[in-house]
């Protein structure tokens, strides 16, 4: 993946992290997602009272993706931090998130985890999973 399409996923996670739900935990976070077919989906965290009932960025991103027919994720950016701060840290994605996925992904989906545009850190799926179940398993 070229530098400038690094950028341009960062940027669209940024972009969706400023409409994060997240009355509870005040955390935003933005993800966007580069599909097989060259198209980019963008989601958010949407928290709920239910605390349970929260729905990671990542996975909000994912499942657009795959509701609109989409099957197979080639790279994924992350950005997370304080609502109405720039992102302190890094912000990796949790368990759940990384066998989502897995689902969709396969090992060489690229994640990358941002701070800014300028400032990621990447990785593979199998970095972050090692070992991971999959549909294979089950055969
Ligand atoms: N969160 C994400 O959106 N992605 C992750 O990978 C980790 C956590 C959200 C869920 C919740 O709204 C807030 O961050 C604090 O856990």
């Amino acid at each position: 993946m070229k530098e400038e399409g690094k950028k341009e996923l960062i940027k669209a996670a940024l972009t969706a992290r400023e409409r994060a739900y997240i009355p509870y935990s005040g955390y935003a976070v933005g993800a966007a997602v580069l599909t097989e077919s060259g198209r980019i989906y963008t989601g958010c965290n949407v928290e709920n009272a239910s605390y349970g009932a929260t729905n990671c960025a990542e996975r909000t991103a994912i499942f657009k993706a795959v509701s609109e027919g989409e099957r197979k994720c080639m790279a994924i950016a992350i950005a997370g931090g304080k609502k109405g701060k720039a992102p302190a840290d890094y912000a990796h994605p949790c368990g759940i998130c990384r066998q989502v996925m897995r689902e969709f992904g396969g090992e060489d989906l690229r994640i990358l985890v941002a701070r800014s545009e300028d400032d990621y850190r990447e990785y593979t799926l199998k970095e972050l999973l090692p070992y991971g179940f999959g549909g294979e398993n089950l055969l």
